[in-house]
Formats: structure tokens, sequence, C-alpha cells
């Protein structure tokens, strides 16, 4: 496995596998890599022959008053896990490369960045498409594989990659989850054992979502109402929102129907987590 800390040594090995005929799977992380990221790249592995896995903490994607300094750095161990599990280069590079001594130019995807997330952390999906327009024009890679679980993020990338023209297919990967149904997040390291145990119920409350709606409830006001109580069980729940929208548009539906994407974002302690579920309401 390579490590490439520039943007010239990553080009030149990418370069090199494209001229042998290989093609290029990127799965692009900010590190402190767990079973999620490890899906990420076993799906790299099996559709793709030569793959890079980026770790950048991307400081443009968190605001003042978020937690890009105190953002677990296990480095280390971030590179065991990428040469146990058949990475061919780890791409980590300084802020100073990436963005140079002033950045000018950054990429927005409108509309689709405005609800759920982008509501609360503006200014977020900015930081994240234009790290993201970088690395996939300094790996070219052919598929880039991205998590269910920020399916908003999935969402918008899969977005800029259309109206942008660039060659490369977004892949997403299912989200992975602890055996208490909490979505795997490098930010579950801020929580505690009774928090996360409490965490638990961002879970639940989808499933909730999913049984309403599989009984044929589609008033979303309902549905919305039943998550937001199972949430309230734990006081140290804040919650940020709970949301039933259209799986494309991201905008909220009155109706459950067609494709729909229900998602949560709460505040536990000094965390933030998301989570989120697909459902096909049609099929009913
Ligand atoms: P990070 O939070 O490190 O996540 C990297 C990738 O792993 C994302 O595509 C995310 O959706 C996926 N992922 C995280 N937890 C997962 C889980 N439990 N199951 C499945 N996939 C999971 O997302 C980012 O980094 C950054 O915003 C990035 C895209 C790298 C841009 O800086």
């Amino acid at each position: 496995m390579e490590i490439a800390n520039t943007i010239q040594s990553v080009r030149t090995l990418t370069k090199a596998a494209r001229n042998q005929g290989r093609n290029i799977g990127f799965v692009p992380t900010m590190g402190a890599l767990h079973i999620g990221h490890i899906c990420l790249i076993e799906s790299a592995n099996q559709q793709t022959d030569f793959v890079v896995v980026s770790i950048f903490v991307n400081p443009t994607q968190f605001a003042p008053d978020e937690d890009f300094e105190k953002y677990p750095r296990p480095f280390e161990n971030d590179l065991k896990i990428c040469r146990e599990n058949g990475v061919d280069v780890v791409f980590a590079p300084t802020t100073e490369e990436l963005y140079g001594d002033e950045n000018l130019t950054w990429v927005n995807v409108q509309k689709l960045t405005e609800p759920l997330c982008g509501r609360f952390r503006p200014g977020h999906f900015q930081g994240v498409i234009t790290v993201c327009a970088k690395l996939f024009n300094i790996v070219a890679p052919d598929i880039a594989f991205f998590g269910q679980k920020d399916a908003q993020q999935a969402i918008v990338i899969k977005r800029m990659v259309v109206d942008l023209n660039m060659p490369l297919e977004i892949v997403i990967c299912p989200t992975v989850r602890e055996e208490n149904g909490l979505a795997v997040s490098s930010r579950n390291k801020y929580l505690t054992a009774q928090q996360k145990e409490n965490a638990a119920l961002i879970f639940k409350s989808l499933q909730k979502c999913r049984e309403l709606i599989d009984s044929g409830l589609v008033d979303t006001r309902k549905i919305i109402a039943q998550m937001r109580k199972i949430l309230n069980q734990a006081p140290s729940i804040n919650i940020e929102y709970v949301s039933i929208v259209d799986a494309e548009t991201l905008q909220a539906l009155d109706t459950a129907a067609g494709a729909v994407l229900a998602a949560v974002a709460v505040r536990i302690g000094q965390a933030r987590l998301i989570d989120n579920i697909l459902l096909d309401v049609s099929k009913k």
C-alpha cells in the first residue's frame, strides 16, 4: 500500500494503474475509520481493480462552533485498517496541499442542500461538495463510494457529478449499524455508554416510521409525532429534525408516497448524530 501526501504523487499512482488497464475505485473519508468505512472499501474492492482511500478532515465543511479541532485523527490505526482491507493507495493531503494559500472557487448544489442538515449546518455542504470536486479531479476515479448514512450528502454529490458532467459513477452503500441499531459513526466516540444506549432510539424511531407506513398510515404529521415521541423517551436527546421527504427532491411530504426518505438528526451530549431509512411507499 502506498501513502501519498501530494496531489502529484497520487496522480502518478492512479495514472500508472489506469495505464495497466485497471479501473479506479475511490472512497473519500475523514479518517477515524470504522466498519462503515470498511464496507465502502469492500465494495470498492469488489467493483474496481485499484482502490484509493482519502483521509482528510476537511476544515471547510465544519462551522466555527463545530468539532473540527477535536475530530478524532487516529492516523496510524487508519493506515493499518486500510492495509488489512486491500487498499492500494491512501491519499492524505495537508490543508495547504488541497486548498493552497487562498481558495476562491467553491461548488454549490442548489435546492437539495437547503432542507434537512442544510438548515442546521449553513455552509457545510459547500465545503463537502467543493472538497469532493477537488478529490474527484485529483484521483480521477471511475467509481466513488458513499454511505447511505449521510443520505443528503450522497444525493448532493450524485447531483454535482451529473450537473458538472464528471466522468465517474457514484455508488451508495447501505448503512452499517451497531447491534442496538445505532448507525456506526466516528462521532459515536463522543458518547458515554448511557448516551449510546439512548442513541438507539434514533433507529427505533425510524423503524416505527417503517411500521406505521407498512400498516397503511401515510399522514406524515402523524408519523413524525410518533417518531418524536420515541426520541423524547430520553431527555438527553435534543431533536434537530425529524423529516419525511421525497427521496429525490428532499422536499417535505404531507403524504408519504413513492420513494420516501425518513431522516432524523439529534444532538446527544457532545455528539450530533444523523440517520435515515429509504422506503418505497408505492409498493404497499
Ligand atoms: P466520513 O464521515 O469519514 O464518511 C466517509 C464515508 O463513509 C461517507 O460516504 C459516509 O456516508 C460513509 N459512512 C459513514 N458511516 C457509515 C455507516 N455507518 N454505514 C455506511 N457508510 C458510512 O462523509 C464524510 O466523511 C465527508 O463528508 C467526506 C465525504 C469525506 C468529504 O469530506
